[in-house]
This record gives C-alpha cells, sequence and structure tokens, in this order.
C-alpha cells in the first residue's frame, strides 16, 4: 500500500535498463557540406511535439493572485521544496514561522496552530477553486489537440534545420564565453550579447547550439585570427531550444572560432532561467529582484549556450545595472564602470571551466555578512529586513566548508562563496559555483522565534548545497541519465557531514525515514534504475526524484559500510582528483573506488548490480541451529505476470550484515556478501536470534519466516538488545511484508504491541506512518468504523504515551521531535483531548503577541508564494474533506500548474503524488488514467503519473487483501 506518496516522483520514460553500457547514438549532421541538401525522410528523427514549447512564456503573474492566498499557509506550515521531513510528520506536525519569513521549530504553541492549518488550507484551495478569475475552470478549460505531430526539422523561416537530434553535435566545443546582460527592471526585460569561442573538431559549416525564447538580432562569426568579423545566417528551431549559425566558409578542425550573437528577452515569469520575483521592502513598497535558475536546462533561456553539462567552459559576465541595485555572479566582481546616466557595468572575474547549468547571476538590493576561511570569503546575503537571520548560515557554512575541504582532500577553488536567501525559488536551494541560491525558509534563522527544527533542515539544505561545489560543481555527471553522482552525492555528503560535524541533530533517524520512503516508490514497476537514459527536458527534469536523491545516497551509505569508512573516503578523493574540472560517468566512480581496493573486491561488478536494475531485493532467512540460508529475490508491490521471466532474473550482489544474540553491538557486526540467487550461512554457535541489515545500512526487505516471532519476543521482552533504528527497520519491513501478502497483518500488530515501552523517535515514527497508512486507506474507502476501531487500537497502544506529552517546547530536540509527532498525530486524529488544549493554546497566543505576528504578515502582504503549492495540495489531500477538491484542483489547474512548474518537475512530480495517493477503488483508478490520457502524451507518459496509477491498483489490491483480516483484528 502507498498512499503516502514519498518526496519525489519519479521517472524519465523511454529508459533502457542497461543504458550505462549504451552508445550515444550516432548524430546526424545535416549540414557536412555547405549547402543544406534535402532530407531524405528516413534521414530525420521523428519527434512528437513537446508540450513544455506550448505553455511557456505564457501570461506573466497569472497566479498573482491566487499567490497570495497560498503563501500565507505555506509559510505556517513552514514546508521546503523537497518536503524531505517523514510524510507522517507532513501529515502532522507544524512549524512556526517568524514574522520575517524564516521557519522554526514545531513548538506545543505552534502545535496549536497546526490544528487551525488543515482548515486554513481546505479553505484556501477551496476558495481558489472557486475563484471566477481562475482561466481554468470547468467551463474554460480547453483540451489540447494531442495528435502526435509528426515533423521534419524545418527551422522558424522554413529552411531545412541542418540537425535532427535532441542532444547537440560533438564536432564544436565551447571554450569561453563573453556574456554581457542588461536587465531592467522596471520594463521587466532584458538585453544582451554573448561571443562564444569554439574549437572545432570535425570540420563543418555549422554551429549548433541552444537558444529558448530568446528574440536573437544578430550573428557573426569570427575566425582564430580575430580580424575577420563576418555576418552569418543563423537558423532557429525551437522544437528542440535549439540554433544553427551557418559559417560563410567551412570551419577547420583545431581551429578556434568567436560566435558572437546579440539578443533581447522578456525576465522570465516562471522558476526558470533569468526570472524576475516582485517583494514588498522595508517601507511596504513593492520591488522586483531579478535571480537565475538555470538546472537542469534553462540557461538556454538566459544566453544562447551549449546547454549540456559536458561542454564546460570559462565565463566572463558582465552585467549593466542600475547604480543603486548590486549584482552578483559566481565570481568576484573585478570593476565596476559608468555607462550612461545611473547606469553602471559590473564586471566580474573570468570563472573557472564550469558546467552551463552552474551559472548565476541576480540583481538586487541586498545585504550581507561575511567572514575569511582559508583564503576564501564566505558571504551570507539577503533581503535587507531579514539581514538579522543570517548569521547561524555563515558559521555553519564556514564549519562545513572546512569539514569538506578537510575530507576531499581538495581546497574549494574560488576566492568567494556567497549564500543568497531569494524571495521566491522553485527549488530548496541551487548550488551554483560559488553563488549558491536558497529559499529565504532554507536559509534564514531566528535565534528568538527559530526552531531546533528549523536549525536542522537550514544545516541539512547548506550541507547539501557546499557538498555540490565539489560533487556536481568540480566534478559533473557527463549526461543527465547519472544525475545520482550529483544529486545521490550531495545527499550522501549532507548527512554524513551533519553526523560528523552536528551529531546532536540526529539526521541519520530522519534520512532513515527517507529511505523508507524511497523504497515504495523503489518498489513499483514503474520505478527506474538509478542510472537510466534521457533525452527530452521533461524526462531529464524526472531525474530529480527520490531515487537520484535518497536510492542514490543510500546505495554510497551501504557501500561505505562495506568498504570501511577509510577506503571510500580514499576512493573519493582518487575519484575527485582524477575528474576535476572535467565530467563523469558511473563508471568512472567504481574505477577509482577500485584503485583503491587494488584488485580484492570489484567494487564496479558489486555496484553495477544496484545502479542499472531498478527495485531491490527481498531477502529471505531461514534458521536451523546454526545454518542460516538466505535466498534473494526482486521486491515488488504488484507482481505482473508479463513480467515474471525479467523479474526472476534480477540478481543484486548484497553486502549483507547480521548482529545475533551473542554479540549485538555494532563492532561485532558481521558482513557476508550474497552474489547468488541464495547461499548458506554458518554461524560459529547456535544463537538466540538474528537481526539482518545492521540499521538499516543496507538498500534491501529482509523476510525472517518462522524467525518473526522470535523477533517479536525479543522486542516484548528487551527491545533495547536492537538499536532504535533496528527496530524501525523491523517495523518497517513486517508492514511492507504484510501488504504484499508475505507475512500476516496479525503479525505486523503484534511486533508493535511493545510500543508502550518504546521512547526512540525513529521507531514511533515509523510505526505511527504505517498505521496512517492503514487509516489514511480506510477513511478514504468509507470504512469510518473500521478506522475508528484502528484509532482506538492506536490510543490503546500509545494514548499513555501521548498523555505523557507536556505542552512545553523544552529538552534536548529528539524529545522535542518525539513530542512534536504525537501531539501532531493526535490533533489530527482528534484524540486524547489535544484538540481543545491546542485551540485554548492558540487563542491564548492570539491575544498575546501572537496578533502582533500575525498583523504584521499581512501588513507586509507576504503571504503564501506559489512556491508552496505543492505542499498546500499534499496537506489538503490527505484530510477526508480535502482529498477530492485537491485532485479537482489539480485537473481544473493543470495547465496553468505545469505551465509555471514544467511537465516533469518535481513540484509537478509531487502535485501528482499527492493528489492521487488516498485513491483506493477502481473508479478512481479509471478516473486518473482517463484524466491523464485525456492531457498530452507528454503527461501521459509521465513516470510520475505511472507511479500514481499503479499505487492506487496497490492501494486496491491491499485492501481486497487485507479488510478481511482488519475486521477480525480490530
Ligand atoms: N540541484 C538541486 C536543485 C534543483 C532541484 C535544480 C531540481 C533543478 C531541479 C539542489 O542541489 C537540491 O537538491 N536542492 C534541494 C535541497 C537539498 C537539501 C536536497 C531542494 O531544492 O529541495
Ligand atoms: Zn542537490
Amino acid at each position: 500500500m502507498q498512499p503516502f506518496p514519498s518526496d519525489q516522483i519519479q521517472l524519465p520514460r523511454n529508459m533502457i535498463e542497461n543504458s550505462m553500457f549504451e552508445e550515444e547514438p550516432d548524430v546526424v549532421d545535416l549540414a557536412k557540406e555547405p549547402c543544406l541538401h534535402p532530407l531524405e525522410p528516413d534521414e530525420v528523427e521523428y519527434e512528437p511535439r513537446s508540450s513544455r514549447l506550448l505553455v511557456r512564456g505564457l501570461g506573466e503573474h497569472e497566479m498573482d493572485d491566487d499567490e497570495e492566498d497560498y503563501e500565507s499557509s505555506a509559510k505556517l506550515l513552514g514546508m521546503s521544496f523537497m518536503n524531505r521531513s517523514s510524510s507522517l510528520r507532513n501529515n502532522m506536525s507544524v512549524y512556526r514561522q517568524s514574522s520575517n519569513g524564516s521557519c522554526s521549530l514545531p513548538s506545543t504553541r505552534t502545535m496549536v496552530v497546526c490544528t487551525v492549518i488543515l482548515v486554513i488550507a481546505v479553505a484556501l484551495i477551496m476558495v481558489i477553486y472557486l475563484l471566477p478569475k481562475c482561466t481554468f475552470t470547468k467551463e474554460g478549460c480547453h483540451k489540447r489537440n494531442h495528435t502526435i505531430e509528426l515533423i521534419y526539422p524545418l527551422a522558424t523561416n522554413g529552411k531545412l534545420f541542418p540537425w535532427a537530434k535532441i542532444r547537440l553535435p560533438s564536432d564544436v566545443v565551447p571554450l569561453h564565453y563573453d556574456l554581457v546582460l542588461q536587465p531592467n527592471l522596471t520594463t521587466l526585460k532584458f538585453s544582451g550579447s554573448v561571443k562564444i569561442v569554439v574549437n572545432i573538431i570535425h570540420v563543418t559549416w555549422k554551429i549548433v547550439l541552444h537558444s529558448s525564447g530568446l528574440n536573437i538580432t544578430k550573428a557573426t562569426i569570427t575566425s582564430a585570427g580575430g580580424h575577420q568579423e563576418k555576418l552569418a545566417e543563423f537558423l532557429e528551431y525551437p522544437l528542440h531550444d535549439q540554433i544553427a549559425v551557418m559559417a560563410p566558409e567551412a570551419l577547420l578542425v583545431g581551429q578556434n572560432y568567436t560566435v558572437n550573437l546579440a539578443y533581447s528577452s522578456k525576465l522570465s515569469d516562471t522558476y526558470y532561467g533569468f526570472y524576475k520575483i516582485s517583494y514588498k521592502d522595508e517601507n511596504l513598497k513593492q520591488r522586483w529582484f531579478a535571480a537565475t535558475q538555470f538546472e537542469p536546462v534553462a540557461a538556454r533561456s538566459a544566453f544562447p549556450c551549449f546547454d549540456e553539462p559536458a561542454f564546460k567552459a570559462t565565463f566572463l559576465i558582465k552585467i549593466k545595472r542600475d547604480e543603486k541595485l548590486s549584482t552578483m555572479s559566481n565570481m568576484p566582481k573585478k570593476a565596476t564602470t559608468p555607462v550612461t546616466n545611473g547606469i553602471v557595468q559590473d564586471e566580474f572575474f573570468v570563472s573557472l571551466k564550469m558546467s552551463t547549468y552552474l551559472v548565476a547571476f541576480v540583481v538586487a538590493d541586498l545585504k550581507n555578512i561575511s567572514r575569511e576561511t582559508n583564503e576564501s570569503l564566505v558571504s551570507v546575503y539577503a533581503i535587507p529586513q531579514h539581514l538579522n537571520q543570517v548569521e547561524y548560515a555563515l558559521n555553519t557554512s564556514v564549519k562545513l566548508l572546512e569539514f569538506y575541504q578537510n575530507y576531499f582532500l581538495i581546497n574549494y577553488p574560488l576566492e568567494k562563496l556567497d549564500l543568497v536567501a531569494i524571495p521566491d525559488l522553485q527549488s530548496g536551494a541551487m548550488e551554483n559555483w560559488g553563488l549558491i541560491t536558497f529559499r529565504e525558509s532554507a536559509l534564514l534563522f531566528d535565534s528568538h522565534t527559530s526552531s531546533a527544527r528549523d536549525k536542522k533542515s537550514v544545516t541539512a539544505v547548506i550541507a547539501h548545497e557546499l557538498a555540490h561545489q565539489w560533487f556536481g560543481n568540480l566534478v559533473t555527471m557527463e549526461w543527465w541519465n547519472d544525475l545520482w553522482l550529483n544529486e545521490g552525492f550531495a545527499t550522501f555528503m549532507e548527512y554524513f557531514a551533519m553526523e560528523e560535524i552536528f551529531p546532536e541533530l540526529h539526521s541519520d533517524e530522519d534520512f532513515l525515514n527517507l529511505i523508507f520512503k524511497a523504497m515504495m516508490k523503489d518498489s513499483l514497476n514503474s520505478s527506474h534504475p538509478v542510472s537510466s537514459a534521457v533525452q527530452s527536458s521533461e524526462q531529464i527534469e524526472e531525474m530529480f526524484d527520490a531515487l537520484s536523491y535518497i536510492k542514490g545516497a543510500s546505495l554510497l551509505l551501504m557501500l561505505k559500510h562495506y568498504l570501511t569508512k577509510d577506503v571510500f573516503q580514499a576512493g573519493i578523493e582518487v575519484y575527485l582528483h582524477n575528474h576535476k574540472y572535467g565530467c563523469a560517468q558511473s563508471d568512472g566512480l567504481w574505477d577509482s573506488m577500485n584503485e583503491i581496493t587494488n584488485g580484492t573486491l570489484d567494487v564496479k561488478k558489486l555496484m553495477k548490480t544496484w545502479i542499472v536494475q531498478k527495485g531491490f531485493p527481498l531477502v529471505t532467512v531461514v534458521r536451523k541451529g546454526k545454518i542460516i540460508s538466505v535466498k534473494q529475490e526482486k521486491y515488488l508491490y504488484l507482481v505482473e505476470p508479463e513480467n515474471w521471466t525479467s523479474d526472476a532474473s534480477y540478481l543484486w550482489h548484497i553486502p549483507l550484515t547480521y548482529i545475533t544474540s551473542s554479540c549485538n553491538f555494532t563492532h561485532c557486526t558481521n558482513a557476508y556478501l550474497l552474489d547468488q540467487k541464495s547461499a548458506i550461512i554458518e554461524l560459529p554457535e547456535e544463537v538466540e536470534w538474528i537481526k539482518f541489515n545492521v540499521d538499516m545500512n543496507g538498500y534491501y526487505i529482509v523476510h525472517y519466516g518462522e524467525d518473526w516471532k522470535t523477533l517479536i519476543d525479543l522486542l516484548k521482552k528487551n527491545h533495547t538488545a536492537l538499536s532504535p533504528k533496528d527496530r524501525a527497520n523491523l517495523i518497517n519491513n513486517i508492514f511492507n511484508l504484510a501488504g504484499l501478502g508475505k507475512e500476516s497483518l496479525e503479525k505486523a500488530f503484534e511486533l508493535i504491541d511493545y510500543l508502550n515501552k518504546e521512547s526512540s523517535t525513529a521507531p514511533l515514527t515509523q510505526a505511527l506512518f504505517q498505521l496512517s497508512l492503514i487509516y489514511n486507506l480506510l477513511e478514504k474507502k468509507g470504512e469510518q468504523q473500521l478506522a475508528s476501531r484502528l484509532m482506538h487500537r492506536i490510543e490503546r497502544l500509545l494514548g499513555d504515551k501521548i498523555d505523557q506529552q507536556s505542552w512545553t517546547d523544552d529538552g534536548a530536540l529528539s524529545q522535542r521531535e518525539l513530542r512534536s509527532m504525537l501531539l501532531a498525530f493526535a490533533c489530527t486524529h482528534d484524540i486524547r483531548n489535544c484538540r481543545t488544549t491546542a485551540t485554548e493554546m492558540f487563542e491564548k497566543w492570539v491575544n498575546s503577541n501572537g496578533t502582533i505576528r500575525l498583523m504584521q504578515n499581512s501588513l507586509e502582504g507576504e503571504v503564501i508564494r506559489t512556491q508552496e503549492l505543492s505542499h498546500i495540495i499534499a496537506t489538503v489531500s490527505q484530510s477526508l474533506p480535502g482529498y477530492l477538491l485537491a485532485w479537482d484542483f489539480v485537473k481544473e489547474n493543470w495547465e496553468k500548474l505545469t505551465q509555471k512548474f514544467h511537465l516533469g518537475s518535481y513540484t509537478i512530480q509531487n502535485i501528482i503524488s499527492w493528489s492521487t495517493s488516498q485513491f483506493a477503488t477502481k473508479a478512481h483508478l479509471m478516473e486518473v488514467k482517463s484524466f491523464f490520457e485525456s492531457k498530452s502524451e507528454q503527461s501521459s507518459q509521465l513516470h510520475s503519473v505511472k507511479e500514481a496509477i499503479e499505487t492506487i491498483q496497490f492501494n486496491i489490491q491491499w485492501m481486497e487483501r487485507n479488510l478481511a483480516m482488519l475486521q477480525e483484528l480490530l
């Protein structure tokens, strides 16, 4: 059952499981000759028209009115883009939000706010849904023509475009860009010119590069000598975001040429490219801010460029601006010179060799604080009224930067590192080299009003983005199929660095919860290998999912434990050293690790089984005396007869770990590499119990068969014989097995009977998560009676524990998190008098200083921004009154949503997942299927759509399998 979607959704389509072994397809060079010859039909690669191109650039700020409504409840919710806290927390906890935009801790007081949030959010969605101004209401919604249009590569002027592939040809490579930009924050337009020095690898007459939505007015080519600048014809092919600059003469191998392009465009009103943001200053005056978000494929909408990660080059950036504003870019400022009245030009130093998606600039009125470390100046920037909340970020960044430099043995290579709080950003943060952008809530921290949980999330985001300065920026994945090398590594380093520097934050338990959720996605047939072939923008965007981030990171965690800390660290150093200022594929990483293992272990052979196969293994253990038989098979939610043969052929090399009753401390963890379908492990002596996958450092689920009984008894008698993470792992595994029908739900309930003695957050979180899944399904299925019997059972189990929680905000972080989780659960489900206490406290708070903040907020007009929309939908869709409403809202506003957030993007993945995850009936299954089928082909092909459909099927199956048992049990 998967009624809770995981934090991120799926998947590029057309992926080929063994994509890593695939060669890039041969490119079609239609312009080897100076004059274009007509194409034979089969020389052309036919592509369906991209819906993304159709929606791009539609009306600016159409969402503004709605944004305002969205913002206030999202701020109260304090959620961030990645929504990385557990679904349970997401569903149940509340975060305090300071008036100045930073997120703060879930406290007792905010628990109160929690109870009203859901109501506010439902009300907001209803209001928005009913607003007549919505252009996509029932009447206003027009279906698109979904006929797949097969096209010739015809340029916009009707001539044949000389290139038919999505990927750029490799016969011309960029070396250096000179980029001059002049944004106008009054007209909200910008003009620019770019000079690109290119080197010719194969003789050609054309230079094909990316450009999207730019009005190009002039193109010239200058040869190596630089004396003869010649006008060049250029052709535009918007379907692939490409232009071709046609050379007046053959471009010779080994020579450098300079392409010069002049253009203009509008500052974008989406979250991509060079985009504008409106905010209110201290005097409540509306101001504009311009910033960039280029990853993965939006640099091309700010300047014509070779917008693929492997085309690294150096960049010299100049920005003309109003003398009252300031600008920032990746590199430190070199000079400021006057241009005309009131306009000056900032010039930045030439960058290191880098990918286009990491280029960044910001034009705004910002203030900062700075500190020098190891010859780099670290600064944190925010709008002036938020400057008092940047100190924590500065201290944390300096600590983390020093940690990474020591761990990787490579210094941060730039003279400065800026961290900038941006008032509106789709993602939580973006790792642009030297100029990291953050959502305000992901960077600002107010020591008076923010919570310990805020501290944790600010620390995590900084740790993640700083790790990218090495993994991603210094060494970049060669192509987006290996995005996990960026995101999986940054996620792994984020948790590793947090554990090393801030052990008191217990971030490893948060990571555990994320792994559980990533596995839920990965057990669907619609999952994909971590490394998967991708081409189109939608497919690339879809790579930003739980598999690249969380599965990628947990595979590294598994490898680290298997290789040992030191060997793993040495392997990383070799990898960074071998590929710095260049690119890498997954194999490059394994080769570096193999340099260290030096023939004793083939890391590549082992890790390939995890990277190129989707899913993960279910390991079944049978114990007879000293003999333990282990066997592996593919873990699957829905077994589809047509996949039987292929499913049976899956084989992983699993570094099994186990502890036993004779030695159950971490230092005596045993390891066994299961690289066959089955094997026998002989223990030195007979043991009372055995627990596999120690602390869940491995990416697999274990079925103990008869031995579940032994483990259930162990937990009852002496649960502390196992670590909290092991206990959470057992709870997770048994409920998953019950969902598959491999174990009885009765046993699963029996296993959690020990919980009244439990005081650790991880197992309680996991148990409440699993029980909430069941509760939500029952409730939405109309089984109210059964749902309330389940709630009584939970009360019998945890009621005392909930009652013991004080309504205060003191104690250690883990205590506060536990309190927050239990009380949020109680208030959400209206048990243990929680809502009465919460309402009383809320009223008290409103009558005291709470009103100051609310009024201030409304005065500032800083209500909900569109960046928070997916979280509002998530919250609304979990409640009984809200779940149908949320789905209706998504249907009615689909075009608008995909226009603002782009098809395939992380936000769209989340929206699809949350708004459909509670359905468990055939009628809903049909409804969801036919809705997406009625949209563009790109929509129905999204992996997140396939995942949503499979999840509903699984929910239906779960109900059929377990309803009778639940009737008996509860
Ligand atoms: N590189 C990503 C930002 C990004 C995400 C760009 C999706 C394009 C598409 C960045 O490093 C990232 O992962 N940010 C996370 C926060 C992080 C702590 C996991 C985010 O935005 O939530
Ligand atoms: Zn990242």
